[in-house]
């Protein structure tokens, strides 16, 4: 649905060149949310206002639906701008608009009949729960009602494709929460496409599909959520997961002095239901277990999880027990 190919943007402020993005290689496919991670200057904002050509690649081309937009005319540019909706991290509402009217803009740019226009913006306020706040002005409402409203004027188009700006940034936690639930009943509804960039886990866990991480203007790793969740290569992505607040608890080196036998991770994700496996595994061999620590969660709808447990036994005991593990799908290693 998006395809960036090779894609490079360099600003130059008077003497000043900053390479923002590096030979982005890219391929969002239609349907999936797929997130962009990476701190703050990592080109993140650049890369998003790529994609609709906000900002003009210097080199590469970008490739939404079937159409290159780095070769469209200015005219050409401005009919396909339709099919991409965008919405920011401050809203960037109309503050002397009323909702109705900041929803209602962009069908006026696209030249909507009154009638039908009303109707759609009727059918918008609904879509993002703002019944009854028409009327108001932007002051009036909360942090994540100001966002609803930047949804529903990114929708009013009916567009193929969503890209977000760290629309959550700005908004405390439980309202981030009700905004991307807000976005994945809509992907899920509308089939719409989403790309997001955002500095946060948290948000690429909780309705990311694919996610890209990006350093320096690069991408250093990408691949499915739970994938680079579960065994993040590069530094970045590892400190990403690591600040997500379940990969804390208690450490290694605190695990290691409480234990009696063997430490063994096992990991696991999908529907494998591990306790039972790791007890029948255990039970065969006569060996005892402790778990000294276990989580299980889940990323969008994918249950994963992890346990550390403590087997006494012998060390073939041990070999045996992650042998059946491995046959089961699980993942576990003896900690050294
Ligand atoms: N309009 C601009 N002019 C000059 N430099 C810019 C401009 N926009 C971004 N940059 C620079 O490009 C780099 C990447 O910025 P940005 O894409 O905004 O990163 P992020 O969104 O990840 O914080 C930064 O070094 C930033 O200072
Ligand atoms: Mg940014």
């Amino acid at each position: 649905m998006i395809e960036l190919k090779s894609v490079s943007k360099t600003y130059r402020v008077g003497s000043i060149t900053t390479e923002a993005i590096r030979g982005i290689d890219l391929h969002v496919r239609k349907g999936e949310i797929f997130g962009v991670i990476g701190h703050s200057g990592a080109g993140k904002s650049t890369l998003l206002r790529c994609v609709n050509l906000l900002e003009r690649p210097t080199t590469g081309s970008v490739i939404v639906g079937d159409t290159d937009l780095t070769r469209l005319s200015g005219r050409q540019l401005q009919q396909h701008r339709r099919r991409i909706g965008i919405i920011f991290q401050h809203f960037n509402l109309l503050s002397t608009a009323t909702v109705r009217d900041n929803i209602a803009f962009p069908l006026k740019l696209a030249k909507t009949p009154r009638a039908e226009m009303k109707a759609r913006v009727d059918e918008l306020i609904g879509l993002v729960g703002l019944e009854g706040h028409g009327d108001k002005y932007p002051s009036q409402l909360s942090g994540g009602q100001k966002q609803r409203v930047g949804i529903a004027r990114a929708l009013a188009n009916r567009p193929e494709v969503l890209l977000c700006d760290e629309a959550t940034s700005a908004l405390d936690p439980q309202t981030t929460d009700s905004i991307l639930s807000l976005l994945l009943g809509i992907n899920e509804k509308l089939g719409l496409t989403i790309m997001l960039i955002t500095h946060e886990m948290h948000v690429i866990r909780t309705i990311c599909d694919r996610v890209a991480v990006i350093d320096g203007g690069e991408i250093v790793e990408m691949g499915d959520v739970i994938d680079v969740f579960l065994h993040p290569r590069s530094n970045v992505a590892k400190e990403f997961v690591a600040q997500s607040s379940e990969a804390s608890g208690e450490s290694l080196s605190s695990l290691d002095s409480m234990r009696k036998g063997k430490l063994l991770r096992i990991r696991f994700k999908g529907e494998s239901t591990f306790e039972p496996v790791l007890f029948e595994a255990v039970k065969e061999t006569g060996a005892s277990f402790s778990i000294l620590q276990g989580t299980v969660s889940r990323m969008k709808h994918i249950p994963y999880g992890q346990l550390i447990v403590d087997v006494r036994g012998s060390g073939e005991d041990v070999e045996r027990i992650v042998r059946r593990l491995h046959e089961e799908g699980l993942e576990a290693e003896v900690l050294a």
